[in-house]
């Protein structure tokens, strides 16, 4: 337990919003001198390790099958939702211009499918089409080619059945999928020591089952006080004196937001969702909220030791606050996420001084708005209290499968402006296509960057700026906070040949 210390309050109030940009307007010199009272949850567990599928002669193929299934989660057993049995699923590994094939099987007792998070790829057919029901017992073949001018970065894929994302993801089904490119030869980086940190709370009961965390959380959003790293409490991840660690997060958790720092080390932000920066930027903290990702360089410049890792409470609907409402989202505490040892020596590698270029953009041809809120379920879903409870809504309306909301022209630029006129945060996020956020409560970004997720606390007003190419057909936007999405907060965009 951690008392907020008024430091934290100061820096807080003085960053602006909840998104990672909070952590990047609020960048700092290392805070070495704070002192951080986290309990080492856990005793420090073994590195992390993943099952890797990497494409071979330009393609990607595998099976992929959904299933329930008893993992060793840290020293804890429990029955998770799986993808081939382990959690987070198999880490798949591309590179632009290869094909993808994955034949995929739903062995859940419900419903499920596929979404590319992050991927530029068609949203239609066998391509990341978030429309398709794939049904208990049978089997679809996702088919798609990365394009060949597609940025390197940190992409994941996870279920996308509306009503049951929520569930589904908190089930642990989730996995990354990383597009190898000109970022990954950028000499500082190649030599790196690459660590995949896959955040994701869980809430166990004692028989290891998924718990049950009520009406309440059901609808502001489930959260679990059981934190892991790639599957793992508490992980290890041990680098070189000198050498430089490449830490990729994925939040992959359904609605709790992080706040990480390592201690004595500052983090040098090098990639945000959908890839590349020009040039590193400093931080002393990284915000994630749901669904977002972020790539970081750390130096291994101080003594040998043991260095936590934290994640600090984070309230992202009292901008940064804690204490707070959202359904159990901040228990008070600090914890450790993973801990970075030291291990041997090396020649000393430098930081980059540049990556890679974030294009301009255009001024847009249209601007429009989409006002976040939520409301009692009656009338509107038929559903009342008992089988509806609270509906969220963008732009007054609850999602609709027969209804395209928003239609747009395959060329254009288009800026959006994301108003949140309720009293919780709802990261908004959109498919198919990155975008660049312009500014946020009239404050303009302190630099460029390719996003598919952006956090809009209460009050605020979000513009982003995104350019529609390549594909078309219909897709969807929405609260990456998947209870909210599931009970409504979800649009149709209709990407249309111009
Ligand atoms: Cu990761 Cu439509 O979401
Ligand atoms: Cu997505
Ligand atoms: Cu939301």
């Amino acid at each position: 337990m951690r008392p907020i210390q008024r430091r934290d309050f100061l820096r807080l109030s003085a960053g602006t919003t909840a998104a990672i940009l909070l952590s990047q307007c609020s960048r700092s010199r290392p805070q070495s001198t704070a002192p951080i009272s986290a309990p080492i949850s856990a005793p420090i567990s073994a590195p992390i390790q993943f099952q890797k599928q990497t494409s071979e002669g330009g393609l990607l193929s595998l099976d992929l099958e959904a299933k329930a299934q008893m993992v060793q989660l840290g020293n804890r057993r429990a029955n998770l939702l799986t993808y081939n049995g382990q959690m987070p699923g198999p880490l798949l590994e591309a590179s632009p211009g290869d094909r993808v094939q994955i034949r995929f099987t739903n062995q859940l007792d419900q419903p499920t499918n596929l979404h590319y998070h992050g991927l530029h790829i068609p949203p239609t057919g066998t391509g990341d089409n978030v429309f398709l029901e794939i049904p208990t017992g049978e089997s679809h073949t996702y088919e798609f080619e990365i394009p060949e001018n597609h940025p390197a970065g940190t992409f994941w894929y996870h279920p996308h059945y509306h009503g049951l994302v929520a569930e589904q993801l908190f089930g642990g089904l989730a996995g990354l999928f990383i597009v190898r490119g000109a970022l990954d030869e950028i000499p500082e980086i190649k030599a790196a020591q690459e660590e995949f940190l896959v955040l994701k709370d869980f809430a166990l009961d004692d028989g290891g089952n998924i718990a049950d965390t009520g009406h309440m959380a059901a609808m502001t959003g489930r959260v679990g006080g059981l934190l892991t790293a790639s599957g793992q409490i508490n992980p290890a991840i041990a680098m070189a004196k000198g050498g430089l660690l490449r830490l990729r997060f994925l939040n992959a958790s359904p609605s709790r937001f992080f706040r990480l720092s390592l201690e004595d080390h500052p983090m040098h932000l090098i990639a945000t969702d959908g890839g590349a920066i020009s040039s590193p930027v400093e931080l002393s903290d990284v915000v994630l909220a749901p669904g977002e990702r972020a790539e970081v360089l750390v130096q291994g410049n101080q003594k040998p030791g043991d260095y936590r890792l934290i994640n600090r409470p984070f309230n992202p609907a009292q901008g940064g606050m804690m204490g707070g409402t959202m359904g159990g989202q901040n228990s008070d505490r600090a914890e450790t996420v993973a801990t970075l040892t030291y291990d041997g020596e090396r020649s000393e590698i430098s930081l980059p001084s540049q990556l890679i270029a974030v294009e301009p953009l255009p001024e847009p041809q249209t601007t429009r708005q989409f006002t976040l809120n939520h409301g009692m379920g009656g009338g509107m879903m038929g559903g009342g209290m008992m089988g509806g409870g609270m509906v969220f809504m963008i732009n007054g309306r609850a999602f609709d499968p027969n209804r395209i909301d928003t239609q747009v022209m395959l060329g254009t630029v288009e800026d959006w402006e994301i108003i949140n006129t309720g009293s919780m945060a709802h990261p908004f996020h959109v498919h198919t296509n990155k975008f660049q956020i312009v500014s946020q409560n009239g404050q303009p970004m302190p630099y460029s960057a390719w996003k598919d997720v952006v956090s809009v606390s209460p009050g605020e007003t979000v513009r982003i700026r995104m350019p529609f190419r390549d594909h078309t057909g219909k897709t969807v936007y929405h609260c990456h906070v998947l209870d909210h999405e599931d009970r409504g907060m979800m649009g149709i965009l209709e990407i249309q040949q111009a």
